[in-house]
């Protein structure tokens, strides 16, 4: 089964971003999938502003990010796109770091006035990085979480059941990519 590396790009450390895309990796560990974590947050800040590859948290994080055949990104919109957190730890990168492998775009946030943030904001950035795919963007609105005393309490059932569907979209996208040719993938059909 494809190694998948799910990135958080929350700078909060109570993060509904985070809590949501635990939620993504646990339904891909169901299926199987080896899913392992990068919480953008805990590496220093100084030298991933920097782009200092030669630190070794940054240099780890660089070989775990290159070692995945899939990646599920998540970020909560800020000021209409990405957090700076997400584009500092992207722009660390080499320009084609996502050459072979199937993106899933996530995002929390608080407004549906941007819930194109991914696609307008994101996904020209994940195309210039040169994906083999990139599955539907997924937005959670704030009005699909709970929140309880401890801050995230889960997910309204509906926008649950939209995550699982989101997620499970994209697994079937990198099982179905895993044993095919390593080449960038078109989904939209030429005219
Ligand atoms: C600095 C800042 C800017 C924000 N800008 C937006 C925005 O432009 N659009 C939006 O929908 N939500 C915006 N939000 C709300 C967050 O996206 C939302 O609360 C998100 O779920 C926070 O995720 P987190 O708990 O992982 O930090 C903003 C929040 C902060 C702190």
């Amino acid at each position: 089964m494809p190694t998948i590396l799910a990135v958080s790009g929350s700078p909060s450390p109570v993060s509904s971003t985070h809590q949501v895309l635990t939620l993504a990796a646990d339904r891909l560990g169901a299926r199987g999938h080896r899913v392992e974590s990068l919480a953008v947050r805990t590496l220093p800040a100084a030298e991933l502003l920097r782009a200092d590859l030669d630190h070794p948290q940054l240099a780890d994080a660089a070989r775990q990010f290159a070692a995945a055949d899939a990646i599920v990104l998540a970020t909560p919109v800020y000021k209409a796109g990405c957090s700076g957190l997400l584009k500092s730890f992207l722009d660390l990168l080499p320009q084609f770091a996502l050459e072979g492998k199937v993106v899933l775009p996530l995002a929390t946030g608080g407004s549906l006035a941007h819930v194109l943030a991914l696609d307008y904001g994101l996904r020209p950035v994940l195309m210039s990085m040169k994906p083999r795919a990139v599955s539907e963007s997924f937005f959670v609105h704030a009005g699909g979480i709970r929140q309880g005393p401890g801050g995230f309490a889960g997910l309204e059932p509906g926008t649950g059941a939209l995550l699982h569907e989101a997620t499970d979209r994209f697994a079937e996208l990198v099982e179905a990519l895993a044993d095919g040719p390593a080449r960038t993938v078109r989904l939209v059909p030429a005219a």
